[in-house]
């Protein structure tokens, strides 16, 4: 189990996933993948390309809904209730896609106060001073201004997630956050990941297919085998390392990269 910032008992988990079955484009992906997360826990998903890692983080965000099985944030079925309930129920999430892009209208500030404008009612100054705040928090303090094109892959990254952060989710979905950036600059977001977690107690889900980012970040990993379709291992790196799957093993042990 993971470190406890806020101190809280963790009774309930956060994020249970029981039983899915998940569809892509109406073909079968996923069968009987369960697994539990706990308050601010990390859990990475790893697996090759094409073995449903993005799928599952589509489901557990509720934008789509598994075949069957069910999804229970913080206890409460994710696909129960009404279209409001849901809504409820996804903003607990702060979702940051692997195509994950800025709103490129909009100024990197006014990206951050959009979630908040739809979604609270806090007033303008308070708007414009919690996404300072999480600017500086990133490390994006004088990036308010600026558009998203005037921006480095890294610095956009590192925006997205800041506005993930916006209504103060206790479960953070990210996929693939480190992709598409040079060593030093994903090696620095995930140590924003781990960041976060710390200060903010928030339980992190992440796709990644970089061992070097599972052995920085996880606590726990889940591996997607492709051929068979379903999860074939979780545990910590260390217990992966050791697994009985030779495939499992040989992705934890060698310390090589996954496909892409
Ligand atoms: N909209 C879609 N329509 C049809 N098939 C899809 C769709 N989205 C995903 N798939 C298929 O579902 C499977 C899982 O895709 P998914 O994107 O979840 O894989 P992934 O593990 O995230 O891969 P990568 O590492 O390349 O991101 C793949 O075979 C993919 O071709
Ligand atoms: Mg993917």
């Amino acid at each position: 189990m993971a470190a406890h910032p806020r101190g809280e008992p963790a009774h309930t988990p956060l994020l249970q996933a029981e039983g899915l079955w998940l569809l892509a484009g109406g073909r079968p992906v996923l069968r009987e993948v369960g697994f539990e997360v706990a308050r601010a826990e990390v859990l990475v998903i790893v697996g090759p390309s094409g073995s449903g890692k993005s799928t599952l983080l589509r489901h557990i965000a509720g934008l789509d809904r598994p075949a069957r099985g069910r999804v229970r944030v913080q206890g409460e079925d994710l696909h129960a209730g009404d279209e409001d309930a849901q809504q409820r129920l996804r903003r607990r999430q702060g979702v940051m896609f692997q195509s994950g892009a800025l709103w490129s209208s909009l100024t990197v500030g006014e990206n951050l106060m959009l979630p908040m404008r739809l979604f609270t009612t806090l007033d303008e100054q308070a708007l414009r001073a919690r996404a300072h705040a999480l600017l500086e928090r990133v490390g994006l303090a004088d990036a308010f201004a600026l558009a998203p094109a005037q921006l480095s892959g890294g610095m956009r990254k590192r925006a997205a997630l800041a506005r993930a952060l916006a209504l103060d989710p206790p479960l953070l979905l990210l996929d693939e956050p480190g992709s598409g950036l040079d060593p030093l600059n994903a090696q620095r977001l995930d140590e924003l990941v781990l960041e976060l977690r710390h200060h903010l107690g928030t339980a992190v889900v992440m796709v990644t297919h970089e061992i070097r980012s599972v052995r920085a970040v996880a606590d726990r990993a889940l591996y997607l085998d492709d051929k068979e379709m379903t999860m074939t291992a979780i545990g910590t790196p260390e217990e992966l390392a050791g697994h009985a799957s030779s495939v499992v093993r040989r992705f934890f042990a060698a310390g090589g990269e996954l496909g892409s």
